[in-house]
């Protein structure tokens, strides 16, 4: 099978595969308060990443390009509805049209739709420097994203069996590409002792892509001859690697993604700790099933949504967020508990006040 051809699977076997919602934030409670002192005109959604302000901590995470015509006009509808947004958006793995040219027109495209808009290249870790720059250079990019995806080429049975050298790869692009840089996973989650090993990196921030969303491993494995079925419930759900990554680099910002689909996805992961919040899957299917007008609603209603529950939490802006109390209980309050991350810190949190 082509890389071509498998693109197009791909996005046949997500939208097939789904999302288990297993995310952890089901875990996940706001403490009520009903004097928050807020108005929902005075919150902001703002937030700075990589020293660039976006107006929201929404954004289109990577998926797409390399498989043809199809994933062409897939990155131009996500570049156009990521316009009529004004949310950042990245574009699936630039590899293929390094390795065959004639696909670079599928990721050019993204960049065509959108042309003033925040664009994120995308490289696995697997990339030389030289590779990076040229992905960024492809679509003019404003962030390069660097993604670690381990299990899905393990699943993969053409997929690589060798992972050495991954941290000094990833330095080196650090180093010689002059755009704010992104570590992501791809649906299995950061862990603190992942987190640590790029915590001295000068990286703009670090993806959890934890589990509960599209899963690769389930993916690969409708693909494969001799599925690996031990990794269909491998990972870390998106709840619990929000704070793995955070204690384990704390001076990085750290992205949610993996599963979130709605407006309280993305709050509660903002509450743990993130400042930003990328969706893949759900948004994919949105646009496949009832188009790009029902995807651009769907993103404002998810805005409009974020800020009557911060109007309700009494916080004005994201950061705010990170102070409001939390109750972390089940498997996910189990999970911090037993790794020494202490779940009962975030209900005893002081939210701080509206106006200030
Ligand atoms: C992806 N994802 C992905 N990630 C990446 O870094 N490079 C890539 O090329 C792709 N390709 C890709 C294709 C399709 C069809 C999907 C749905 C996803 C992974 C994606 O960015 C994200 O990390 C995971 O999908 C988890 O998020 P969701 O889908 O649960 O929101």
């Amino acid at each position: 099978m082509s890389r071509a051809e498998r693109k197009i699977d791909h996005i046949h076997y997500a939208l097939s595969t789904g999302q288990s919602r297993r995310t952890g934030l089901e875990h996940i409670q706001f403490v009520h308060q009903s004097l928050p002192g807020s108005s929902v005109t005075n919150i902001s959604l703002s937030t700075e990443i990589g020293g660039l302000q976006w107006s929201s901590p929404i954004f289109v995470n990577a998926m797409t390009g390399g498989g043809g015509e199809a994933t062409a006009r897939i990155n131009t509808q996500l570049a156009e509805v990521a316009a009529a947004c004004e949310i950042p958006m990245a574009v699936g793995s630039q590899m293929s049209a390094l390795r065959h040219p004639e696909e670079r027109a599928t990721f050019e495209a993204a960049r065509k739709a959108n042309p003033d808009g925040i664009m994120m290249a995308n490289i696995g870790s697997e990339a030389t420097v030289k590779e990076a720059q040229a992905v960024c250079e492809m679509i003019d990019a404003d962030f390069l994203q660097i993604h670690l995806n381990v299990v899905q080429e393990l699943a993969m049975p053409e997929g690589d069996r060798d992972f050495r050298g991954a941290v000094d790869r990833i330095a080196a692009i650090c180093e010689k590409v002059d755009i704010p840089v992104v570590v992501k996973e791809t649906g299995f989650g950061i862990s603190s002792e992942t987190a640590q090993l790029l915590s001295s990196l000068p990286l703009a921030a670090i993806d959890t892509a934890g589990f509960g969303g599209t899963n690769f491993a389930a993916v690969e494995n409708e693909r494969a001859t001799r599925p690996l079925a031990f990794f269909n419930n491998w990972g870390i759900p998106t709840a619990v690697s929000i704070v793995e990554t955070a204690s384990g680099a704390p001076e990085h910002t750290v992205i949610a993604s993996g599963g979130l689909q709605y407006a309280d996805d993305v709050v509660k992961s903002l509450a743990l700790g993130a400042s930003a919040a990328g969706l893949s899957g759900f948004l994919l299917n949105v646009l496949l099933t009832d188009g790009q007008e029902a995807l651009v609603e769907h993103i404002e209603q998810m805005k409009a949504d974020m800020k009557m529950m911060m109007c309700a939490l009494g916080a004005r802006s994201i950061s705010h967020l990170h102070s409001v109390p939390l109750i972390v209980s089940g498997e996910t309050g189990q999970w911090l508990q037993a790794r020494g991350l202490k779940p009962e810190r975030f209900a005893r949190r002081t939210p701080v006040p509206f106006d200030s």
